[in-house]
């Protein structure tokens, strides 16, 4: 038997109107900030990720998903979506579009090779938002305070967040020598990796899946104390904002993110319920981006923004027992009796839901109390018998399931009888 692959899953149909829901939810919430959809391939250029994430990160190092195309080209499965946005940003010269800076979002699959767990796949699903084109510490608090918000919208109460500074490229420089001093005595005790990155990317030592937990990275030297004057102003200010907002957060020098291009403002959202077993705790994390567009030869303008996964969403919303208000309504089942009332439900059916009514019928040739048994199962709101009789005397009973009641129809105004009943309730609730 052929079976999924391994860290992938099928969303059956009814975890699928979950999703939905919330993706109409997150695009709800963009509308309110002004962000508008951008939607990239799902593969690209190798190089885009090697250039834009950083060639000595896990990601790029570990967990891509890359081949070679029939042309000989080398073709990756995008692990994310911020480089992939940069290099449409520059293709399309957004920099010349009147309306700035320019605020994007996308929704879609994201493959990394990584260790199957618990809120980790291979194949998962990010929401992300970029915004490019302003620096300026008030751009960075709206990409936080929709963070926030999207999270709370949805009802999730134990949430952290967990932002740092990891400055200009200044500050980074000087942090970085510091790293290399400190890490050089003991990087003999030390996995490969860090020991191949000592001199090409200290800081990724910092976040070493395997030596995370040594002594030696445990007192490494902080970015917070290598931040120049400009560096820390800044933050101050994004922290300012922060403050202004309500929104609480907690500062941890240690945070320095697993990819390459990130400046100044790093976060991450971490799920904060007590109760919670996993070991993946990260919903969310973005941060600042200044020398990204110019590293893929665009132009010298910075970014930020932020990527949640659905599936982690979906995993805190369960651990807090939160249940999302899924619209699982069905208007009408129709029953049939005999072989001329089939043929007319055909018919039937189709004038019914090209006016827009949800309505199904029997394809199994059940008994009538079988058929009943399938309108319970879909939830319909209504329920009609038609048989030969019916036909005859062109009158139906409609029986409302939820009181039991019937009311008794012309069989030729049906369909304007559901139109009012169903439609036009719709449209006054959304009114
Ligand atoms: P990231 O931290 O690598 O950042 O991923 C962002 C989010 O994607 C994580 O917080 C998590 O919710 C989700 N995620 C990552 N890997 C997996 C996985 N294997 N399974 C399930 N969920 C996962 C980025 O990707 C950056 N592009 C975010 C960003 C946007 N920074 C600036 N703009």
């Amino acid at each position: 038997m052929i079976r999924i692959p391994r860290g992938t899953q099928d969303i059956l149909p009814e975890d699928s109107s979950k999703w939905r829901y919330i993706e109409n939810q997150l695009d709800k919430l963009m509308k309110l900030y002004n962000y508008k959809e951008i939607r990239t391939p799902i593969f690209e250029s190798t190089d885009l990720f090697a250039r834009g994430v950083g060639d000595s990160t896990d990601v790029v190092q570990k967990e891509m998903y890359t081949f070679k195309d029939k042309g000989d080209r080398s073709i990756t499965l995008r692990p994310e979506g911020t480089a992939a946005v940069v290099r449409s940003y520059i293709e399309n010269k957004m920099q010349g579009i009147p309306n700035q800076p320019v605020k994007l979002y996308y929704n879609g699959p994201m493959f990394r090779y990584e260790r199957k767990q618990k809120g980790r796949y291979r194949q998962f699903t990010q929401f992300g938002v970029e915004a490019i084109g302003a620096e300026n510490p008030s751009m960075d608090a709206e990409v936080l305070a929709m963070v926030m918000h999207i999270y709370e919208s949805f009802g999730l109460k134990h949430l952290k967040l967990v932002i740092n500074s990891i400055g200009d490229a200044d500050s980074r420089k000087e942090y970085n020598e510091a790293l290399i001093r400190h890490f050089e005595p003991v990087i003999d005790t030390f996995c490969d990796d860090c020991k191949s990155r000592l001199h090409t990317n200290p800081m990724r030592i910092l976040d070493c899946k395997i030596d995370r937990d040594k002594e030696a990275v445990k007192n490494a030297p902080r970015i917070t104390d290598y931040l120049n004057d400009d560096s820390k102003a800044y933050f101050n200010e994004v922290k300012t904002h922060l403050d202004d907002l309500g929104i609480s957060y907690v500062e941890d020098p240690n945070l320095v993110r697993g990819l390459d291009y990130y400046t100044h403002t790093a976060f991450e959202l971490m799920m904060d319920n007590p109760n919670y077993d996993g070991a993946i705790t990260t919903l969310c994390g973005g941060g600042r981006y200044n020398g990204l567009l110019e590293l893929l030869d665009g132009p010298n303008q910075t970014g930020i923004g932020f990527a949640l996964s659905i599936e982690r969403l979906l995993l805190a919303l369960e651990e807090e027992g939160i249940e999302l208000d899924v619209e699982d309504t069905f208007d009408l089942f129709i029953v049939t009796m005999g072989e001329e009332a089939e043929r007319y439900s055909v018919k039937l059916l189709n004038q019914l839901r090209k006016s827009g009514i949800k309505a199904d019928k029997d394809y199994l040739q059940r008994k009538v109390k079988g058929q009943m048994k399938q309108a319970d199962r879909l939830n319909a709101q209504y329920t009609v018998v038609i048989g030969d009789q019916e036909l005859e005397n062109e009158v139906i009973d409609v029986k409302d399931m939820s009181t039991g009641e019937t009311e008794t129809i012309n069989l030729n105004n049906l369909v304007n009888y559901f139109q009012e009943k169903i439609i036009n309730k719709k449209e006054n609730i959304n009114e």
